[in-house]
């Protein structure tokens, strides 16, 4: 099938990758034309692993190009695929400005039939607007083509992301058109042999259960991080908690992990697209605004316990840093909670000495060149001199560690851990001091 594909950030581009994997002709294309070259060259603009190789691969078989070119784009796809960005609003609410685009250049130069496939992130009711958003480009002019409009959401997760396409649990499809079912049936046939995983619901179910899945993951975070704040005040250990009640097949072991507050670009901006959502209907989404509140303060936790550590007074400290990301296999650092850690030590006159294996690029494009970010070449750099280590992502490369060593390093003996990756035991029978989330260890 000949598959277009709007937009290579992290969905589009897998998702144009996938598809030509299995054979399909796919062409992907970008407004941004450096973007583009780069892909021409074979360099991939994110870090996901496994991604370059696929590109690389497609490309040399001629089953994936690139182009800029939108009548190009449109004249070459059955399936258009939306997967650019939407990025939030000033008030918390989904941008559209970038999908409603594609539809009106879509309408612009449509002149066959077309499915036109939503699977950025979107708001209920999206679908209805690149529906009208085609139209009136085909009205200007003067044209009649028929097309549909379906919602096809991704559930991928950065870093596992060609796993998740290929594997996933579920192949959502909101669609009021058999046309359509058998067009995607088609088009998915190849990662859907093992067992039928296509669900075909209604367009507005399809849009609200991406957001739902979202929201109920960002709710087990945040419950635990509750729960992990309690147990520290109460001296309880939260990963024996964890371990307790994730046992339970009803409530289950993923996502129950306490942190330093989930960020990304997806849990923190459609948490919030969702209750402006709900507002906007006139709804109060009470849960979704503690779900919310309790991130927000769980981002500031690592900052509270060093400032606890050092009596308030962390001005001319170094603090050393692992970790960037908003969590591991990824170069990410959208709404990353070392970001606020970060901020909050420069206001506090204190420096950081970070390490990370893939966001330092991305550490120094977001704040550029400042005395107060040193970027180091691998972890050992990171705490030497440093006055303490925090670590804000659990890159698996941090988590053995000769802590007599690091003690050695250390000019005072704090370590804060937003990601719990140590035995608390082990830690502090090296003599260090070890403030980690919801581990009994309340200062
Ligand atoms: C998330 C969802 O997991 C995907 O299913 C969804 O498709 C994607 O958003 C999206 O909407 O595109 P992602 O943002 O890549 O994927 O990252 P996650 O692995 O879900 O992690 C999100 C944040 O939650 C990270 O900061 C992570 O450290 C944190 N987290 C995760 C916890 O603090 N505790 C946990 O137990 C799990």
């Amino acid at each position: 099938m000949n598959v277009t594909v709007f937009g290579t950030g992290y969905v589009g581009l897998v998702t144009g990758a996938c598809l030509a994997d299995v054979g399909h002709d796919v062409m992907c294309m970008d407004i941004d034309a450096d973007k583009i070259a780069g892909l021409e060259r074979g360099e991939i603009p994110i870090y996901e692993p496994g991604l370059e190789a696929m590109v690389k691969q497609n490309v040399a078989a001629g089953r994936l190009r690139f182009t800029t070119e939108a009548a190009k784009a449109v004249a070459f796809g059955r399936l258009q695929f939306i997967a650019v960005g939407t990025p939030p609003d000033e008030d918390g609410s989904a941008d559209l400005q970038y999908v409603l685009a594609v539809a009106k250049s879509i309408g612009e130069h449509i002149d066959d039939y077309k499915v036109i496939i939503n699977k950025s992130t979107v708001p209920v009711g999206t679908a209805d607007k690149v529906r009208v958003e085609v139209r009136n480009a085909l009205e200007a002019r003067g044209h009649q083509v028929d097309f549909d409009v379906c919602s096809n959401p991704e559930f991928l997760k950065e870093g596992a992301a060609i796993e998740d396409f290929t594997q996933g649990a579920r192949i959502v499809v909101g669609t009021d058109s058999e046309r359509v079912k058998a067009l995607m049936r088609e088009c998915y046939a190849p990662y859907n042999r093992l067992r039928d995983k296509l669900m075909f619901m209604d367009i507005r179910a399809a849009e609200l259960t991406k957001y739902a899945a979202n929201a109920m993951l960002a709710t087990k975070i945040s419950f635990m991080n509750e729960i992990a704040n309690l147990a520290e005040r109460l001296g309880a250990d939260v990963e024996q908690v964890r371990h307790g009640i994730g046992s339970d097949p009803r409530i289950g072991y993923q996502f129950i992990y306490p942190g330093c507050g989930y960020g990304g670009s997806c849990f923190p901006k459609d948490v919030q697209a969702l209750m402006r959502t709900a507002s906007q209907a006139g709804y109060e989404p009470a849960l979704l605004n503690a779900v919310e509140t309790v991130n927000r303060r769980q981002k500031q936790t690592l900052f509270t316990k060093l400032m606890q550590a050092f009596d308030g007074d962390l001005s001319g400290k170094t603090i050393g840093l692992w970790g960037l990301a908003f969590k591991p296999d990824t170069d990410d650092m959208r709404d990353a909670p070392s970001r606020v850690l970060m901020e909050a030590l420069w206001d506090a006159g204190a420096k950081v000495q970070a390490y990370d294996p893939q966001a330092m690029r991305e550490c120094r494009r977001i704040y550029g060149d400042r005395d107060d970010l040193i970027l180091v070449a691998d972890r050992i750099q990171a705490v030497k001199g440093a006055d303490a280590l925090a670590i804000c992502t659990e890159w698996k490369d941090f988590r053995a560690v000769d802590f007599d060593w690091l003690k050695q390093q250390l000019a005072s003996p704090v370590i804060v851990d937003g990601r719990n990756v140590f035995d608390p035991v082990r830690v502090r029978e090296a003599g260090l001091l070890y403030f980690a989330v919801g581990r009994g260890d309340s200062l």
